[in-house]
């Protein structure tokens, strides 16, 4: 009996595959070369239950990573690093309006994305060409051109990290904000998002608030407007503005665009009458973007890493930069923009 067992519990961890000292090279859009102390790849809810009901890892840090497009990592990881690869796009329910679907944490968030516009379902395609998983997706509440991942949620199923049970959290629990969610404050590193449950809608929305969107759609009657297009439209803005990771690392926006007051925008204005600003509910958002460009780093380099050239928001790895290095930069960045703006920049890129 206790030979079985014993089997048994080996032959678990060996379909596990945990991997010793595992590099996470592949793992980060910044191409930062850390190691893992643990690494494991889980497929699904239940491998992912009974792993962390296995004694040995019930007390070690676990650190959860999907396609780590919005990581930096500074340093090798201790303990378990989890990377969700739970796959599976399935249909829960349709009617003539609209479908809701259920998605594994582990599918690449543009897959279903393109998924979705091949089935002319609408809702998702101003998310083009977003790197990483869809299990990350809720984490910051991903956005692009006028949508908010919020704008399709409905719920997510999650694994909490010290009771290892299972939990549904409706939309209004997820308090997700712009590039926000519970996520990223109370329940930060407690719980590994497993499934997503959103819906889309059959009939036509377009969604072409955000300027310069308009600007490529108006050419086109509403007959054309399909999803399929819209998205091919998104992915030229995209491919025209960002630069690839897979050519040059990076993980986008390194810093969220700063909401600030009437009264400091005044303040701005008079030095700097040009500078762009959108007011929305909470104050008035200036693009981080244009700070960082109006201060002369775009196109910036310093050793191995600098401010990319075609946008002053994102910064690149030139091949060997280590993660500190590129932390360093970030903070000279910050320090520059609160020196000459006064206004302090917060990072959208999580640092490990
Ligand atoms: P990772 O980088 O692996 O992880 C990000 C964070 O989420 C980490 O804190 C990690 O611990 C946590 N996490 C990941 N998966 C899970 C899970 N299953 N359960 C619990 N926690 C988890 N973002 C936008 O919002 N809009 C954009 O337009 C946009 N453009 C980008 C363009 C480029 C070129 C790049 C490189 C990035 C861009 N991003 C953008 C940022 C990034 O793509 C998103 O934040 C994406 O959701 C990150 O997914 P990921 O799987 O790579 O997450
Ligand atoms: N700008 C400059 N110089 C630059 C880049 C931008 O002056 O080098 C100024 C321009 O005035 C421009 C404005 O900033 O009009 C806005 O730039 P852009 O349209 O590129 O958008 P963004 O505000 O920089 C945000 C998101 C992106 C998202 C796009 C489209 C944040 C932090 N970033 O960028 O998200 O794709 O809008 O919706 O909100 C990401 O989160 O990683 C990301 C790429």
């Amino acid at each position: 009996m206790n030979i079985k067992r014993s089997k048994l519990k080996t032959n678990y961890i060996s379909i596990m595959n945990i991997i010793s000292q595992k590099s996470l090279l592949e793992h980060n859009t910044f191409n930062i070369n850390v190691k893992a102390n643990k690494y494991v790849n889980i497929k699904t809810e239940t491998d992912l239950i009974k792993l962390l009901n296995q004694k040995q890892f019930k007390k070690i840090k676990k650190t959860i990573i999907g396609g780590g497009s919005n990581i930096l990592l500074t340093k090798d990881i201790k303990g378990l690093v989890i990377h969700n690869q739970i796959q599976g796009i399935k249909i829960l329910k349709s009617n003539i309006k609209s479908v809701i679907i259920e998605v594994g944490a582990g599918v690449i968030w543009d897959n279903l994305v393109s998924w979705s516009t091949k089935l002319q379902l609408y809702g998702i395609e101003n998310l083009s060409l977003i790197p990483g998983s869809v299990g990350a997706s809720p984490i910051q509440n991903i956005g692009a051109y006028g949508v908010e991942l919020k704008d399709v949620f409905k719920e997510l199923r999650a694994i909490n990290l010290k009771t290892n049970k299972l939990r549904v959290f409706k939309k209004s629990e997820c308090e997700f904000g712009y590039r926000n969610s519970i996520f990223k404050n109370e329940l930060k590193e407690k719980y590994v998002i497993s499934k997503i449950i959103i819906q889309l809608s059959k009939k036509q929305i377009v969604n072409t608030t955000y300027y310069g969107l308009e600007n490529k759609l108006k050419k086109f009657t509403k007959k054309e407007l399909t999803s399929e297009l819209i998205r091919s439209k998104i992915i030229e803005i995209r491919n025209a503005k960002l630069p690839d990771p897979k050519i040059i690392g990076n993980a986008g926006s390194f810093f969220k665009n700063p909401t600030i007051n009437k009264e400091l925008l005044t303040n701005l204005q008079h030095d700097h009458p040009e500078i762009p600003f959108f007011e929305n509910k909470i104050g008035i958002k200036v693009p981080a973007g244009w700070l960082i460009e109006k201060l002369k780093w775009r196109g910036h380099q310093e050793k191995n890493c600098g401010v990319s050239k075609k946008h002053a928001l994102v910064i690149v790895n030139y091949g060997k930069a280590t993660g500190k290095e590129i932390l360093k930069l970030s903070n000279k960045i910050k320090k520059n923009v609160y020196k000459e703006f006064k206004i302090n920049l917060e990072e959208e890129v999580s640092i490990l």
